[in-house]
């Protein structure tokens, strides 16, 4: 095992990958308000969809709940990053907690798109995947105005009221692919339909999808390093098999890459979403290596330099601690 990397094999890793800005936002505002106002600080869904994210912060004395019903009234409550309706935030106030708003400011910019187009009395078709915390979020800006478009084959059936007044919005980590032929077979029926303002599929989303899709085609393997219910780490492992790999796996750490996976495999392509810690992946790199792979080669396709400000209400509580 440890006699040195077998000659002709490659391990790719792919840049961008792991951490957007939303995330560390996100966890970073957690830590903070745990310093400054002391444990528990409960936090309404899971901050980000990372299962080591969660774990390492509740054992620094968050506490995840899955509804406001489990928070004691008065106490201090973090909205996560894939966002809350309106309704949530009328929840807390009639219990009076204290909310910090930790929703990522490009998942906000989708709210606002939603309640912008509804106040023009528009139907928007909201291209996104049920169940996920935000296109529940989203949706409930504007309820009564929204319908949710799941695939290209939905696009072909969904019945809307008025074709001269539609607009379309999306989650922030979807396929850029597969929603432009959504887009495409929508637009088909309704030749009318508006486009968002701008692009609702994030800077990350894109990025991390087009640096996996150049590498994806060489590899004989990709490794996504992302948990179950993250949508852009389990896009990417789609992303990576339509662009040719010829096999691609989600891990949540090393310890879930499946040795069979590794025989026969000359170049193994490496990327993470974008709510994974970078030491995740730096485990699977050296249980690499440990099979007779060589030291990684990063193939960076753009670099990303966008840092988000803490929410306010955090701001304001860290200036008067000063
Ligand atoms: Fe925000 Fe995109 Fe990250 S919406 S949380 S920057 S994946």
């Amino acid at each position: 095992d440890q006699a040195g990397p077998v000659p002709g094999r490659r391990v790719v890793l792919a840049a961008p990958r792991g951490y957007c800005a939303g995330v560390d936002r996100a966890v970073v505002t957690v830590e903070r308000a745990l310093e400054s106002y002391g444990a528990p600080v409960y936090v309404r869904k899971q901050i980000v969809h990372n299962k080591h994210v969660v774990q390492s912060l509740e054992a620094k004395g968050a506490v995840f709940v899955d509804e406001l019903d489990s928070v004691p009234e008065g106490a201090m409550v973090v909205f996560s990053a894939h966002g809350v309706s309106p309704m949530v935030h009328a929840q807390a106030a009639e219990r009076n907690l204290r909310t910090i708003d930790a929703t990522c400011p490009l998942v906000t910019k989708v709210h606002n798109e939603a309640r912008r187009f509804a106040r023009q009395d528009m139907e928007i078709l909201l291209i996104g995947h049920a169940g996920h915390e935000e296109v529940e979020g989203t949706a409930g800006e504007a309820p009564e105005h929204i319908t949710l478009v799941q695939s290209p084959e939905e696009a072909e059936q969904v019945e809307v009221k008025d074709p001269t007044k539609l607009a379309w919005l999306s989650q922030t980590t979807l396929s850029v692919d597969e929603t432009l032929a959504t887009v495409h077979k929508l637009r088909e029926r309704f030749p009318l339909l508006m486009d968002p303002p701008s692009d609702d599929i994030c800077y990350a989303t894109s990025n991390r999808q087009a640096a996996i899709k150049q590498i994806a085609a060489g590899s004989d393997l990709v490794i996504v390093v992302g948990s179950a219910n993250s949508s852009n780490s389990v896009r990417l492992v789609e992303v990576a098999l339509e662009a040719g790999a010829a096999a691609a796996y989600r891990v949540d750490d090393a310890s879930e890459v499946q040795p069979s996976w590794l025989e026969g495999v000359r170049q193994v392509g490496v990327t993470s979403g974008a709510s994974v810690p970078d030491d995740l992946v730096e485990g699977v790199l050296q249980l690499l290596q440990q099979h007779g792979f060589p030291a990684a080669v990063e193939e960076k396709l753009t670099e990303e330099n966008l840092v988000f400000a803490l929410p306010k209400e955090l701001r304001r509580d860290l200036r008067r601690d000063v």
